[in-house]
């Protein structure tokens, strides 16, 4: 240990942080000189974004894990960052509870069980869980609560993170107006919920699923359908100054293409695909408040792009009546069959591990939880 401790601080912790997460976690029980940095929040938050986008792990939820033995999984995180070796790590038994998984923000998982309204935190990485509050709202009289949708992000000013959930009512019969519209933000300081007032949502028709993550810079983003059939917009959150605001895209997507937002080395990322007249994709960026091309690249996919990937590679449903995922180059044209199950844009995620905790102080929860399928419960 006294060799370690002669290495200058400065260079110990460049060292320190290359590695991954549960190497530093391991790394945590050696000194109480690591210890102390490798739980400061400096360091973790420099660790967070000396990733690149190259150390992104895909992680794939499998909505046929029930009919697949060869899949038998509902998440699961593939370990090799280049997919070259396709094995995997199966998250299920990390979930408290069955449901449906958001994000990721900054490493962070969201589960959230919509029967229950059940809202859990999880960090894969350090298998951190955090069950939060429960968020009440009611139901306005004649109206269901058809649509919800997350965001998250970190605030300097406050130093904390938020979360925002949106929820949607529409009437009994199902999708057609929105009547009314709840906004609540959950801190993770205060492990509370207070309401929004925001009455403007209620012209956003819809907002796109895979877009959940697309937080930047402390500003949360969704792709968002402004009054019913008119255009698509970004509809953005700025955590600090919880206000919304709309940005227009570079293009409007809706003849006959699907779109896709999301952040791609610190930068916006808007993929469409639409027909002029073959197949076409195109990955649009945004820098400094302006959109610029990227790249276009024609193909003869009728499925739109499902998530970029790195390397100018974006992640394809296969064509017609074939069940894989595939990772398309845009710039060779080639095609890599990943033999994963075929799955739907907002079940392929781009990860990067994170020590970011959100356990709190004097919680035991975790020495309760005890995991649901144990039961075998619901
Ligand atoms: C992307 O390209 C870089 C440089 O050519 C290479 O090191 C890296 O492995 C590539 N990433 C993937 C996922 O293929
Ligand atoms: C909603 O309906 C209930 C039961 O019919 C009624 O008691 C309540 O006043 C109504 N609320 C509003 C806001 O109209
Ligand atoms: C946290 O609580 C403080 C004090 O009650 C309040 O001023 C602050 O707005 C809360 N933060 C959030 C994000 O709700
Ligand atoms: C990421 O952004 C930086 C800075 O704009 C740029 O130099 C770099 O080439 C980008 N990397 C990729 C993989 O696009
Ligand atoms: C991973 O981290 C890099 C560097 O901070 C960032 O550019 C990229 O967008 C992150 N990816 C995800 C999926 O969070």
């Amino acid at each position: 240990m006294r060799n370690v401790e002669n290495i200058p601080s400065e260079v110990m912790t460049l060292i320190l942080l290359k590695l991954s997460v549960i190497s530093l976690l391991r790394c945590k029980c050696v000194c109480k000189t690591w210890y102390a940095l490798i739980k400061n929040p400096s360091f973790i938050s420099t660790h967070l974004k000396s990733h690149n986008n190259d150390d992104s792990h895909l992680v794939v939820r499998n909505c046929n894990y029930n009919c697949d033995p060869a899949y038998p999984f509902l998440y699961a995180v593939f370990i090799d960052k280049t997919l070259k070796d396709l094995s995997y790590q199966v998250l299920d038994s990390q979930l408290p509870i069955p449901g449906e998984l958001f994000g990721p923000y900054d490493g962070l998982f969201l589960l959230y069980q919509k029967e229950y309204n059940r809202i859990y935190l999880l960090n894969i990485a350090t298998r951190e869980t955090r069950a939060l509050p429960q968020c009440r709202f009611v139901v306005p009289n004649m109206t269901l609560a058809t649509r919800f949708y997350f965001g998250c992000g970190y605030d300097p000013l406050s130093d904390d993170y938020k979360l925002v959930f949106l929820r949607q009512f529409s009437d009994e019969n199902g999708y057609d107006d929105v009547l009314d519209s709840h906004v609540s933000l959950y801190s993770f300081n205060n492990d509370s919920w207070r309401d929004l007032q925001v009455a403007e949502l209620r012209r956003y028709f819809w907002v796109e699923y895979s877009s959940q993550n697309s937080y930047l810079n402390g500003v949360c983003h969704w792709l968002a359908l402004r009054e019913m059939g008119s255009k698509y917009v970004i509809l953005s959150f700025d955590i600090s100054s919880e206000i919304f605001q709309e940005i227009d895209l570079p293009t409007h997507p809706l003849n006959g293409g699907c779109s896709m937002l999301e952040v791609v080395n610190d930068s916006l990322y808007l993929l469409t695909g639409s027909y002029n007249p073959e197949f076409e994709f195109s990955i649009w960026m945004m820098r400094d408040g302006c959109w610029t091309i990227r790249l276009t690249s024609t193909h003869d996919y009728e499925n739109g792009p499902m998530r970029y990937w790195k390397n100018d590679t974006i992640f394809m449903s296969h064509g017609l009546g074939a069940e894989h995922l595939l990772l398309l180059d845009l710039n060779s044209k080639e095609e890599i069959d990943l033999g994963i199950p075929w799955v739907a844009r907002d079940d392929v995620f781009r990860y990067n591990e994170s020590l970011v905790s959100i356990k709190r102080e004097n919680d035991f929860s975790e020495v309760f939880d005890i995991p649901w399928h144990v039961f075998g419960v619901i």
